[in-house]
């Protein structure tokens, strides 16, 4: 099992969501977050302070899959999300211990899907 956690600007989500869909991938967290990557949430073409880091609304998608699930919803999280432009965002990929659907008790893939 593994969590991936994905950051994308969030007029993408949209995008993101209809890319998850497509592929059987219902099952996610959405929030608001605040980041930046390495241009410390500042334009390339920004030539002012940059010691000081901006941070710029993201989207944060957490979503839960079973291994055989990984591939595809990665390539959705890629189709959706990705213009070219910096900012896009980012994704990680987290090994995931347990998962327990509080409702049944049940747990592993089982509790996922
Ligand atoms: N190393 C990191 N750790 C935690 N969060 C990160 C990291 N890098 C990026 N993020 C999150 O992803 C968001 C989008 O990052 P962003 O796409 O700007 O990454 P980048 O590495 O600067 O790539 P690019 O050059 O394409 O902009 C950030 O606002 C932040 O929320
Ligand atoms: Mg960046």
């Amino acid at each position: 099992m593994k969590l991936i956690i994905a950051y994308i600007k969030p007029e993408k989500l949209d995008d993101v969501k209809k890319a998850l869909s497509d592929a059987n991938v219902f099952r996610m967290s959405v929030t608001n977050s605040l980041g930046c990557g390495r241009q410390k949430g500042y334009t390339e073409s920004y030539r002012g302070l940059t010691s000081e880091i901006n941070l710029l609304k993201k989207t944060r998608l957490e979503i839960a899959v079973n291994d055989d699930a990984v591939k595809t919803a990665l390539s959705a999280l890629l189709q959706g999300a990705q213009t070219g432009e910096i900012g896009d965002g980012k994704i990680f990929v987290v090994p995931l211990d347990e998962c327990i659907r509080i409702s049944s008790g049940e747990t592993g893939p089982e509790a996922i899907g």
